[in-house]
């Protein structure tokens, strides 16, 4: 894959998988053995992340996964351009979650970088001792809080624009377990973007909606994006359960379950695609799972696929 510039605004999806990979490293699930085995129709995921761009030279990740270093490595157009650069600008966190903060830790090699979050989920960072490997040097982390619901202009930790607009808005989900009894819940705590183009004052180019964690469709309206990455956690409700491997359901965990909810949800967007898909999610092997969505007009995300919106 070689560094294209082109100048529309794009995603790489640089890891689609839920908290955990796939297969996730204690996992002896029928998908996680059989992916292991390089069995045909399964491909590992790394965990959620995207990185977005319009120029295609400074990007925004979407989210820093405990994968980010090998994501990085797998990824040429995020790969530094002098002996000490990197194309990522900035870190947007649509949630405190493990899967989605960890990988800023490993981002710390003295690297100036914005991360937008929401204060709830600041607040969550601040309360670990580790931020301060983030905190060497004045400057080396540039926080700037998301407000629900107001346009930004994505920017560099130096305030150079990265060609990127975005807004959150809440989204139904929860704290992050490591949080939960010590953090009092807000609708702060789990966001989903709407990006566009910063040149696309009039909206003659596409917007890309990512809500990879997204407990419910109420009062989230995705309507009119070009491409929408939607939370494919699991397919069903009970999945966990069914498999012996969790009393937990979908709903406990604030994830909307494909069948039964997301599936034939009237989502008006030209693409449609799944991610953040649990390593349990039958639609990750060739199966009537897998076959129903796409029937349903849905795509499966993969690490690497890019989205030209
Ligand atoms: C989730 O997506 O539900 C979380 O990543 C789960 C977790 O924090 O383990
Ligand atoms: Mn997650
Ligand atoms: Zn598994």
């Amino acid at each position: 894959m070689g560094l294209v510039y082109d100048s529309r605004m794009r995603a790489i999806v640089i890891g689609s998988a839920a908290g955990g990979a796939f297969p996730q490293w204690n996992c002896g699930c029928p998908n996680c053995v059989a992916v292991r085995a390089g069995k045909e129709g399964y491909l590992p995921r790394t965990q959620d992340s995207v990185a977005i761009t319009a120029n295609g030279d400074r990007f925004a990740l979407v989210n820093a996964s405990p994968d980010v270093l090998a994501q990085i490595r797998a990824t040429p157009a995020l790969w530094p351009r002098a002996p000490r650069h990197t194309p990522i600008g900035a870190v947007v966190l649509t949630n405190g979650d493990m899967d989605h903060v960890l990988g800023l830790f490993s981002l710390r090699e003295s690297q100036p970088l914005a991360i937008y979050a929401t204060p709830a989920v600041w607040r969550g960072l601040e309360a670990s001792i580790l931020l301060r490997t983030l905190k060497r040097f004045e400057g080396q982390v540039v926080f700037r809080p998301i407000a629900l619901g107001e346009e930004v202009a994505l920017e560099d930790a130096a305030g150079a624009p990265l060609g990127v607009v975005m807004r959150a808005f809440a989204a139904p989900g929860k704290l992050p377990v490591h949080l939960m009894g010590h953090a009092a819940e807000s609708a702060e705590d789990n966001v989903w973007l709407s990006l566009r183009d910063l040149r696309d004052a009039d909206a003659k180019r596409g917007s890309l909606a990512y809500a990879a964690a997204c407990a419910s469709l109420e009062g989230v309206d995705l309507a009119g994006h070009d491409a929408v990455l939607f939370d494919g956690t699991f397919f069903r409700e009970d999945e966990l359960v069914r498999l012996g491997l969790s009393k937990a359901v979908a709903k406990d965990m604030a994830h909307l379950p494909i069948e039964s909810g997301s599936l034939h949800a009237k989502i008006d967007a030209r693409r449609k695609i799944y991610t953040h898909v649990n390593n349990t999610n039958p639609i990750l092997g060739p199966t009537d799972e897998r076959r129903a969505v796409v029937a349903a007009g849905w795509e499966i995300a993969f690490d690497g696929m890019e989205i030209e919106v």
